[in-house]
């Protein structure tokens, strides 16, 4: 835990009053970070926390208030050459170990984010902004995923197959892909590295991670535990860096002593690095952008689709890569929904993450809300109406926004607009929705509610995405498989599947 609390009153925390919100943030209740042992202002390289080669550092803000909250390494492509060596060098030991051992320490890594649950949750709302709520639900989903792979770790059977030749005998086991390259959004500092890191580490796979600029700390606190639970040192590096963020990813993409590229981020930045990848035929996995639709159909229950809708759109302040983007209303429902949505929205607490009873934090920065700002002043200019919200707050803050009449010609329809803004659609037909919903070259996360069977089946079937959820507004869970179709990816994160993705299967032919 952190030693103290320290009470801090920005200039941002000023009591706002506005007229729909009371936008309560007299004092922020900032925990003491720095100097804590899980807040490491330094990058993590062959089981020691180290500087960037050129000695530069850069500040990490707190997206609430633009406060510093700490410094990390100012990381470049020789820092990512380094730790790719020293991954190289480990996975010697590393791939040999059993799996029972890869599955003991990653299960003791677990018990180590569990008890350190609440100092996790602070550093991660200090960097990312999100309530404290939600940063300890991220911290259990995260470990959750360490968790399932240490006991994945030890289910990667190989197959005997029957022998169409008398005199052979055919075997298939499974081996690590080797050193994996790894690359992280800020949206889930926590468990966006864990879903990756554990599924490697089990297979047997050494890592070099990149977090995103905007949240190392959470990042450098795995690591720290990581060390405690006693994985090899080598086996995870994780570098920092702001500036030279697109030459780490080259360098992670090109190298020929990285034999595979997990990223999670925008889909035009997997774009480049696919195509970057192609000089070594990288194996790749990428979780890249959606464009989730969410239905209601006349049948559905309506209070439940409300509070699908709620967990659905507005999770994290709307900066999920399932977060619904269009929601897509049947007419005989459209009002009583859009009613009831518009009751609970009003309902929120917009403030710092750290103040009590907030339920939604800031954006991650100012380019963020100027694109919801974007999407809001389109849709409007072209005849949207705001039934809530619509409008900038102050910082990185923007009000928690219903949109009504919503139309294809709308820029929100063909973009994710990662923020706090559900867009409403009317359709009649069910076949109008399933158009609808497909009419985007995304494909990771669709919902719909509705109560009748046949249709359940007949909607789930024809969404052209990789996660259905039906009745219910969230798809995400350790055990289940997470990633997309179309534009929004290649591989499955999490479940069974997810451990294959860092294994190659090698065919051995045996005479007799
Ligand atoms: C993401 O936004 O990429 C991850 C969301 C989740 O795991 O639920």
């Amino acid at each position: 835990m952190f030693a103290s609390l320290r009470i801090e009153t920005t200039s941002f925390s000023k009591r706002i009053l506005s007229n729909r919100y009371y936008f309560r943030s007299m004092t922020t209740m900032t925990p003491q970070l720095k100097g804590t042992s899980l807040f490491k202002e330094a990058a993590f390289v062959n089981g020691k926390f180290v500087s960037a080669a050129s000695n530069e550092r850069f500040s990490v803000k707190d997206p609430a208030t633009g406060e510093i909250i700490g410094e990390v390494p100012e990381m470049g492509v020789e820092d990512c050459k380094n730790a790719i060596d020293v991954a190289t060098a480990s996975l010697k030991t590393w791939k040999k170990t059993t799996s029972k051992t890869r599955a003991d320490l990653l299960e003791k890594w677990y018990n180590l984010m569990m008890e350190n649950k609440e100092t996790l949750a602070q550093i991660l709302t200090a960097e990312n902004g999100k309530n404290m709520t939600e940063s300890r639900g991220e911290i259990v989903y995260g470990a959750s995923f360490i968790k399932w792979f240490a006991e994945e770790a030890r289910r990667a059977y190989g197959d005997i197959i029957p022998s169409p030749a008398e005199d052979r005998r055919l075997l298939v086991i499974q081996q690590p892909v080797g050193v994996v390259g790894i690359v992280t959004p800020w949206n889930f500092p926590n468990a966006m590295i864990t879903r990756k890191l554990g599924a490697a580490l089990a297979a047997g796979c050494t890592a070099v991670v990149k977090p995103a600029p905007e949240t190392p700390f959470s990042a450098l606190a795995l690591c720290e535990l990581a060390n405690q639970a006693g994985i090899p040192e080598g086996v995870i590096n994780m570098i920092t860096g702001q500036k030279h963020t697109k030459d780490i990813g080259k360098e992670m993409a090109t190298s020929e002593k990285v034999h595979k590229l997990s990223f999670t981020g925008s889909t035009a930045v997997g774009k480049i690095l696919m195509e970057q990848g192609a000089s070594t035929i990288k194996k790749l996995s990428l979780e890249l952008g959606g464009n989730a639709p969410f239905i209601v159909f006349d049948d559905a229950d309506i209070d439940a689709a409300v509070e699908g809708a709620i967990g659905s759109k507005f999770r994290n302040t709307g900066q999920t890569c399932v977060c619904s983007n269009r929601l897509l209303i049947q007419s005989g429902v459209y009002d009583e929904f859009a009613k009831k949505l518009v009751e609970r929205v009003k309902k929120f607490k917009v403030g710092h993450g750290f103040e009590d009873g907030v339920t939604h934090g800031p954006l991650i920065s100012e380019a963020a809300v100027e694109k919801v700002k974007r999407h809001v002043d389109d849709a409007v200019s072209k005849g949207a109406t705001v039934a809530q919200g619509g409008k900038h707050i102050k910082g990185n803050f923007y009000e928690p926004t219903v949109l009504l009449n919503m139309d294809t010609s709308m820029i929100i329809s063909s973009e994710e607009t990662f923020g706090p803004v559900a867009a409403l659609y009317k359709f009649e037909k069910e076949e109008e929705a399933v158009e609808l919903a497909n009419d985007t070259p995304f494909g990771l996360a669709g919902y719909f509610y509705s109560k009748d069977m046949g249709r359940i089946w007949r909607v789930a079937e024809a969404m052209e995405v990789g996660m259905v959820g039906v009745n219910c507004g969230s798809v995400s869970f350790e055990a289940a498989p997470f990633g997309g179709i179309k534009q929004s990816g290649l591989g499955r994160e999490g479940s069974k599947y997810g451990l294959e993705e860092y294994l190659e299967r090698k065919f051995i032919c045996m005479a007799i």
